[in-house]
């Protein structure tokens, strides 16, 4: 079966994390919305998007997208239960357009088939590239078309119930890589870059007024979520695996409605160094004076002034569990408390261990969350660097 389906149409699988294929298949019906090019057919598994594109717009969408991790272009999939089939395959699969007559890394996973040793796996289809590549050497035309300077797309390769399915990693490294990563600082415990656009797409998708918000992270360590809600209109400036192969796209990136969608933020964190990292990573927004800034305690520093947390207010936070305060392990109550006491928010979206979502806590929580007239409006579970967690936005209902 050929999965590339016709001269005009390539096979797409766009990886995004698991439990934020609706947000992330949003973001992609906008991107390509922005590209003039709807779709009528997004197939959504766990953990992906598929869908048919012309190659140019499935490449770029590299550029433009914050939620998924990786963009495959699927090649092949086809029926395979030996090795000299396997072989055969690949020794007659069109493969200069891609990879140019240079042998990419090969990643193989077997799973409920009779071919199930990878090695071998892997040795079958290097041969058969290696005798494909002395048959087609790429022309200097082809050749032209890419870019030298980098390795060959990753090939993976997955045999599934006796298929075998060929996909080109057309992102190179994560997509949640987003730039260069000299130029980020990172502290401890961040959140990745695309599950914080996610959650921030959640967290906006429940905003029902007109004015622009304030966004506010009362925890900001290196500022991720202040950093991902400037970078939301923004195509990410780095290089994609894909260049190797094309170097120039038959269209040019879409121009992005890139107004920034809050009206200012707001950062704190207890510690300096987190303040320094965030201020660096964060410098776009402080150069536009989008930024208020500064160490704080939340559960020391005095209640924000009406003028600074004007309505609507959106905070968002991805506090530290297990930490000890002076006053023992900090719970979801005392977390409620500071939060509502210092900043009022609209809407208050919170990462918290799955098991604070239950039992005598989270029932004094909600007691408490009421009778400040707050209500849950969405939960999300997901998991946050191996850990079960939940997203709940809180909405103030006054
Ligand atoms: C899990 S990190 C999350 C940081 C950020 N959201 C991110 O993903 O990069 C928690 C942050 O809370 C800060 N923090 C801990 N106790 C605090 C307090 N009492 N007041 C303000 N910030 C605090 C820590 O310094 C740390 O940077």
């Amino acid at each position: 079966m050929h999965t590339i389906r016709d001269s005009k149409n390539s096979l797409f699988f766009i990886v995004v994390p698991l439990g934020f294929e609706d947000v992330a298949q949003t973001e992609l019906r906008h991107r390509l919305n922005a590209l003039s090019y709807s779709v009528a057919d997004i197939k959504q598994s766990k953990g992906g998007l598929e869908l048919e594109l012309p190659l140019d717009i499935g490449l770029i969408l590299n550029h433009l997208l914050r939620i998924p991790t990786r963009v495959l272009l699927r090649l092949e999939k086809f029926r395979c239960r030996d090795f000299p089939k396997l072989y055969k395959k690949t020794q007659n699969f069109p493969w200069t357009p891609f990879l140019l007559g240079k042998m990419p890394k090969i990643h193989v996973t077997a799973k409920k088939s009779r071919m199930l040793h990878t090695g071998r796996i892997e040795e079958s289809i290097s041969k058969g590239l290696q005798d494909y590549f002395k048959a087609y050497p790429p022309s200097k035309a082809l050749l032209a078309q890419g870019d030298s300077t980098l390795p060959p797309p990753d090939l993976y390769v997955d045999f599934y119930d006796d298929h075998c399915q060929w996909s080109l990693n057309t992102s190179g490294e994560p997509l949640y890589f987003r730039s260069m990563k000299v130029q980020r600082y990172v502290l401890q415990a961040p959140i990745r870059e695309n599950l914080a656009a996610a959650l921030l797409a959640l967290f906006l998708q429940q905003n029902k007024l007109n004015d622009k918000p304030v966004l506010i992270d009362p925890m900001g360590g290196s500022g991720v979520f202040l950093s991902e809600a400037w970078a939301i209109n923004h195509p990410l400036d780095r290089p994609f695996a894909y260049q190797y192969f094309k170097k120039n796209l038959s269209r040019p990136l879409p121009k992005l409605n890139n107004e920034f969608l809050f009206s200012h933020t707001i950062y704190r964190d207890i510690d300096p160094k987190a303040l320094a990292a965030a201020r660096h990573n964060l410098a776009p927004l402080i150069e536009h004076h989008l930024l208020d800034s500064s160490t704080g305690d939340l559960f020391q520093s005095p209640a924000m002034t009406r003028l600074q947390t004007l309505p609507p207010t959106l905070l968002i936070v991805n506090p530290p569990y297990g930490v000890r305060l002076s006053m023992g392990p900090i719970t979801l109550l005392q977390l409620l408390i500071a939060l509502i006491e210092r900043y009022t928010p609209t809407l208050m979206g919170l990462i918290i261990p799955k098991d604070w979502c239950q039992g005598a806590e989270w029932g004094r929580a909600s007691k408490f969350a009421k009778s400040k007239s707050y209500r849950v409006v969405l939960t999300r579970p997901f998991q946050n660097g191996g850990l079960e967690v939940v997203f709940v936005i809180w909405e103030h209902t006054l």
